[in-house]
């Protein structure tokens, strides 16, 4: 009390000052936080880094606005999340910057096109969940927009796992499915893998409930490669995963991000599912973003 009154006396009266104000705002949605308070224009500090870090591990999906990136300045902030994935498809020819991509509905002439070159991303997904180390982060950059729709939809595998009833959590624990980029392509109408992309990512299995390896949290871990699971009937193993998919991908687990030219937004694949809506005319409208991807580890 006498110190209270000290103060008083002192001046201090009314509401103590603001505290420091927290980098990033959570969005409207189940997932995911946005600041425009950060520059990556220039290398970031400790500081910065590390509450960027705090905030990926709570959000999950980060958006930072207004950024301008060339190639350099991506891949520099993305290796600050881990090593940096290559392409299966695309032969690297040159400089590690090529690492950074462009996903676009353009063809080669650089006309919009009514069916867009990767029609599996408007499918439920994880990237690259058929590799035995799947990526960790995915990061795009939006360049060219159309002037409506061209969303993507990311939905929360932590929140939807958490929301089983207990007897589907004891039916799924130590499960696998088994994940197959052959699976995926038919299942999302696509052309066919060719040999050698079936030998150098041959079906692997993959625990159906993963564990982060930052935050301990389980989530589910399934989507559009996920063809069956692993000594269960073929059919039954089928309807196990479209029920999950279902019941995942109900409106109270999604963020819909509507980009704005400029955002820079990167989500964690290890609980996460994504996909691209289309909802936009994409045989008359240009939608042009950059891509990274880093490298995960072996889910367990
Ligand atoms: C991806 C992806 C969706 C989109 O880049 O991995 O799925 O909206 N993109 O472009
Ligand atoms: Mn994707």
């Amino acid at each position: 009390m006498e110190h209270l009154h000290a103060q008083t006396a002192a001046g201090h009266q009314g509401p103590p000052p603001p505290g420091p104000t927290p980098l990033f705002r959570p969005l409207s949605g189940a997932l995911g936080a946005e600041t425009d308070a950060i520059d990556l224009s220039r290398p970031l500090d400790a500081a910065t880094i590390e509450a960027v870090r705090t905030a990926f591990r709570e959000h999950h999906l980060l958006v930072i606005r207004n950024q301008s990136l060339d190639k350099e300045r991506m891949y520099r902030f993305a290796e600050l999340f881990g090593p940096i994935e290559s392409h299966m498809i695309r032969l690297a020819d040159g400089s590690k910057w090529d690492a950074v991509h462009t996903i676009t509905n353009l063809d080669a002439a650089g006309n919009p096109v009514a069916k867009p070159f990767i029609s599996s991303n408007y499918f439920w997904h994880t990237d690259k969940s058929f590799l035995a180390e799947p990526s960790l982060l995915t990061m795009l950059h939006a360049v060219e927009l159309p002037p409506n729709g061209g969303d993507t939809q990311f939905a929360d595998m932590t929140k939807a796992y958490d929301a089983l009833p207990d007897a589907t959590k004891r039916r799924i624990d130590g499960l696998k499915s088994v994940q197959s980029l052959e699976f995926m392509r038919r299942y999302t109408g696509s052309a066919p893998p060719t040999e050698d992309d079936i030998a150098a990512a041959p079906p692997i299995a993959h625990p159906l409930v993963r564990t982060h390896p930052e935050t301990g949290r389980k989530s589910l871990y399934i989507g559009m490669y996920s063809s069956h699971i692993e000594g269960m009937p073929e059919e039954d193993g089928r309807a196990l995963l479209e029920e999950l998919l279902a019941h995942a991908t109900q409106d109270r687990f999604l963020y819909t991000h509507t980009w704005q030219l400029g955002d820079l937004v990167f989500w964690d694949n290890r609980c996460l599912l994504h996909r691209a809506v289309a909802n936009f005319e994409m045989g008359k409208h240009r939608r042009v973003l950059m891509r990274i991807v880093v490298k995960g580890t072996v889910p367990s």
